[in-house]
């Protein structure tokens, strides 16, 4: 048995469903030496229909299981749509500390040049009071249009476990963030706002009516995670990473796949029904 002081810190990324795998590979990356677990409350997706009562509930519910069964050393909410309105709850009733995803509004109002940027996400996200002060505080002189989908999460969801969307359907979804003026300024900066969009980037670079700079803030919570934990310890040996699904019925083999492709080996259900009230 391997002394306590070198077991390797244990960090759960933490999402509705598949889309905070973008941050976990970008974590790992910066952590490698980290056991990893991965948790999607796929009983409750998509988290963009719930209210933010109900939510902010939810996320509390499932994350007092999963610490109290996984003791993380750290959690990074890798949803936009929970993190913009859950993380003062989560910190006040745990003392694990928390890394949150938020719309990258800063790096976008600093990247663009024509002043049209659109904000790409849930309908919960664009809807939060938390995404509006952040465009009033950073992005003051830009235009930005905050531009919410109802299907894209889902979209990503079925290419993941191996099903095929068609261009049209991910066109429809991504075609209002193109904004062209009669002066000749067009949208120039797309945030890709909900973890499960950056699945898809490669489709949305071929099908965008003209190219544009699309932001994933994955590589900055990367950084943050290191700023909390310091850098990696030379450890070769971090162990597999663990997959927990909270219902488990889009399971299938092209998914385990996916989710072994990504180092996690193992896949579990800790089942946690969404109950209605
Ligand atoms: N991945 C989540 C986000 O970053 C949202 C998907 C959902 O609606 O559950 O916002």
């Amino acid at each position: 048995m391997r002394p306590a002081h070198h077991l390797p810190p244990v960090i759960l990324v933490f999402d509705s469903g598949l889309g905070g795998l973008t941050v976990l590979e970008q974590v790992r990356r910066a952590r490698p030496d980290a056991a990893y677990l991965y948790a999607a409350d796929d009983a409750a997706f998509p988290y963009g229909r719930l209210s933010e009562p109900q939510l902010v509930a939810r996320v509390l519910t499932v994350m007092e299981r999963l610490i109290a069964l996984h003791s993380p050393d750290l959690v990074v909410i890798a949803c936009n749509t929970a993190s913009t309105v859950v993380l003062p709850a989560l910190r006040q009733r745990f003392v694990t500390p928390f890394v949150g995803v938020v719309p990258p509004i800063k790096p976008a109002a600093a990247l663009t040049r024509s002043g049209l940027v659109s904000l790409l996400a849930t309908p919960g996200t664009v809807a939060r009071a938390y995404t509006r002060d952040l465009v009033k505080s950073y992005a003051a002189t830009c235009t930005v249009s905050l531009v919410g989908s109802v299907n894209l999460a889902r979209y990503a969801e079925a290419e993941m476990a191996g099903a095929k969307v068609a261009d049209s359907d991910i066109l429809a979804e991504i075609a209002p963030c193109f904004d062209e003026r009669e002066d000749g300024r067009r949208t120039d900066v797309v945030c890709l706002s909900c973890t499960h969009y950056p699945l898809l980037l490669s489709r949305f670079e071929r099908l965008a009516p003209w190219p544009v700079t699309w932001i994933d803030p994955a590589p900055a919570i990367a950084r943050r995670v290191v700023q909390l934990m310091g850098e990696p310890a030379d450890a070769p040996d971090a162990p597999e990473g663990l997959a927990v699904f909270t219902g488990g019925t889009g399971l299938n083999s092209a998914l385990a796949r996916a989710l072994a492709g990504r180092g996690l080996a193992e896949t579990v259900v800790e089942a946690m029904p969404l109950t209605a009230d």
